[in-house]
């Protein structure tokens, strides 16, 4: 079996991990082995060129090095009839949660706030807010959301909701979906976290209508996808205090551009895409039961429907 690692990281890392979990595999890393394209059974991808995967006349499957499959998808040249599978990995949701977790204890506990203040040498306590009335919504019901929701309830967010587009029915989150019940979501999330994936049906879901819907003084943390978001909009939203403050991993140009309004803004926090990093190890293993699975006729888990875009 030959697997070839298409990625703009650093292959080294990733050559121990694969071959303890895929002995049978010789792997090769693109733009370094020489590699005949024919011969190719299976593609490890992270953002690959455009037309490149459409080169392996062979594949018997595409796994996507990461949950975001959006950036694959707009590669018209991608083979169709090849599954393609979607990182779905304990660590990768641990990382998201870790990420998720912190920003809302950051906005609930006033920590934003208190940074202002010691800038200003301005010693000034204000109350804590109830962590059950919280009201906490989680954009995006998934693997990483449900990840999120369980971590949040555990530290006492007994307010919590969720959407997504069909109901879910998870214990101590209330559901809303569907287009109709976005609105109604936006307007009791105090604090909101986006994990929703980037599809034609997400784009610039979060703009100045929307962000309107969303209580005076609100939080947006957005580790989903910068598309998710009118950027426009939501720099009005945060300039006007609508929005009090934003933590924003994901941008829709990535770097982030160097005169790009977030970094100066007092009330943003840029992180460079780091919510949840895939680790070699943990996903090395995840990729082996998808190729056992592929290999002997199975549908594997986490097969990426191309209608929906995730
Ligand atoms: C990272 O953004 C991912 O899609 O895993």
């Amino acid at each position: 079996m030959k697997i070839v690692f298409i990625s703009p990281d650093d292959f080294a890392p990733w050559r121990k991990p694969l071959r303890l979990n895929i002995p049978e595999a010789d792997v090769f890393a693109w733009g370094v082995d020489s590699i005949d394209e024919n011969e190719i059974d299976y593609a490890l991808v992270w953002k690959p060129a455009p037309g490149l995967l459409a080169r392996f006349r062979n594949l018997k499957g595409i796994i996507n090095l990461g949950a975001g499959v959006d950036a694959l998808l707009q590669d018209h040249t991608l083979p169709q009839a090849v599954p393609l599978v979607r990182l779905v990995d304990e660590r990768l949701t641990s990382g998201m949660v870790e990420y998720m977790v912190h920003w809302v204890l950051h906005f609930h506990r006033d920590l934003h706030v208190y940074a202002r203040q010691q800038r200003a040498r301005v010693w000034t306590q204000h109350d804590n807010a109830d962590t059950q009335k919280r009201r906490v919504g989680i954009l995006g019901l998934g693997e990483l959301g449900q990840g999120c929701a369980h971590a949040l309830l555990m530290l006492g967010f007994e307010s919590l909701s969720g959407w997504s587009r069909t109901p879910k029915d998870l214990p101590g989150v209330r559901s809303f979906a569907g287009e109709d019940g976005l609105k109604p979501f936006l307007r009791q999330c105090e604090i909101l976290l986006c994990l929703l994936p980037h599809t034609a049906a997400t784009q610039g879901l979060l703009n100045a209508e929307t962000l309107a819907e969303l209580p005076q003084g609100a939080f947006i943390v957005n580790a989903g996808r910068g598309g998710l978001v009118v950027d426009d909009d939501l720099i009005a939203a945060l300039e006007s205090g609508h929005i009090a403050a934003a933590a924003l991993d994901v941008f829709n140009t990535e770097p982030l551009p160097d005169d790009h309004p977030y970094w100066a803004m007092d009330n943003v926090f840029v992180t460079p895409h780091i919510a949840s990093l895939t680790t070699p190890m943990s996903s090395s293993e995840i990729i082996a039961k998808t190729i056992r699975a592929l290999e002997n006729g199975e549908a594997p888990d986490n097969l990426v429907d191309f209608d929906q875009g995730y």
